[in-house]
């Protein structure tokens, strides 16, 4: 057993003993109720764990003699690649992963993570409220034991670095920058020149302080709510990729809840995607006056064209690897017509 994996179950096992232990003496023992253990990495004053914690109020306020929903934040049961393994096999019951992530699971996922895919928030947004789009990709995962139940926004992502403010792709060459761990991102990471070093996100931290990379991307929440900005004194809006964040069940727990337990789950994850919506936007700005005033990080706006001519290729790319997901692309390009820009 590795080291994380041992803390995982460590973690795991603690909860369980708690959960038991919180049965003696009190009136509705919780030995009676099913623990739903939920877990993502983010710190608990990031929007989604807010959004979970209000699932959680909203589950137990229903179903409150039945389920005893926990919110486990901060990579507390492990790296989101462990999670979504967690969550695959049961041992919990839900996690939040980057869709980044999922296209190793399904290729289906491939599709969100393409760089300059959404021409405007606008038309991200509305992309992934319509079922027509998300559908198909969100049950692509449950011959894997799971399926994805809603999204979560997590802004754009841009670079930032250390020492050298990035303005055309060519600053980036040379540089050493953390993507996350999907093949997609290590493909845009080359076409644009840079030396992409994957790893999980709560090791970026370390790595750029200890100067293992030159920067990371990622949106204005990891300067801050990470600290990132306390070492990375450049942020440049080259806006290269909207990937969403994904709330993920596992399916043999979603297929055994009651009809009636399934629409209360339903209303239960429409609101940790509205919650999290809302919190969002005012947490960007916050982060983004705390990185400029606090920590001294320059924000820089970029020509972002030749960024996006030179990721081009990808798209075609992913239509020939996969015509299925075409009508889906087309469907993702009305919006960009329609939404062309957020103002
Ligand atoms: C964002 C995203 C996380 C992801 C992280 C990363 O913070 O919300 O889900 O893990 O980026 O870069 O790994």
């Amino acid at each position: 057993m590795n080291k994380r994996i041992r803390a995982v179950a460590l973690t795991l096992a603690a909860a369980l003993t708690l959960g038991t232990l919180a049965g003696c003496g009190g009136t509705s023992t919780a030995e009676d109720r099913e623990i739903i253990r939920i877990g993502h990495n983010q710190s608990t004053n990031h929007p989604t764990h807010i959004a979970l914690v209000a699932f959680e109020e909203f589950i137990e306020s229903k179903l409150g003699d039945k389920y005893d929903v926990e919110v486990f934040p901060s990579e507390l049961l492990g790296s989101q690649n462990e999670m979504v393994q967690l969550t695959q096999t049961g041992a919990i019951n839900f996690c939040v992963a980057s869709n980044s992530l999922l296209e190793t699971f399904s290729q289906n996922y491939t599709l969100f993570n393409l760089p300059y895919l959404f021409a405007s928030s606008t038309a991200y947004h509305a992309s992934m409220d319509d079922e027509n789009i998300t559908g198909p990709i969100f049950e692509s995962t449950k011959q894997a034991g799971f399926e994805a139940v809603t999204w979560l926004d997590a802004g754009t992502r841009n670079f930032y670095t250390v020492n050298k403010p990035i303005k055309t792709p060519a600053d980036l060459r040379g540089l050493k920058i953390r993507v996350q761990q999907s093949p997609t991102n290590v493909q845009m990471m080359n076409l644009l020149g840079g030396s992409a070093t994957p790893m999980g996100f709560g090791d970026v931290y370390t790595a750029l302080q200890s100067k293992i990379i030159d920067g990371a991307e990622n949106n204005e929440m990891a300067l801050t709510d990470n600290g990132h900005g306390d070492v990375c004194k450049y942020y440049s809006y080259d806006m290269h990729q909207m990937i969403p964040d994904i709330l993920i069940g596992n399916i043999a727990f979603l297929d055994a809840l009651s009809e009636e337990e399934r629409d209360i789950f339903e209303e239960g994850f429409e609101l940790v995607n509205q919650v999290q919506r809302e919190e969002w936007v005012t947490a960007v700005e916050k982060a983004k006056e705390c990185a400029a005033n606090e920590q001294g990080v320059q924000f820089i706006y970029p020509n972002t064209k030749p960024f996006q001519e030179a990721c081009a290729p990808m798209h075609e790319a992913m239509l020939e690897q996969h015509p299925d997901l075409a009508p889906i692309y087309d469907a993702i390009q009305a919006y960009n017509k329609q939404y062309p820009s957020d103002s």
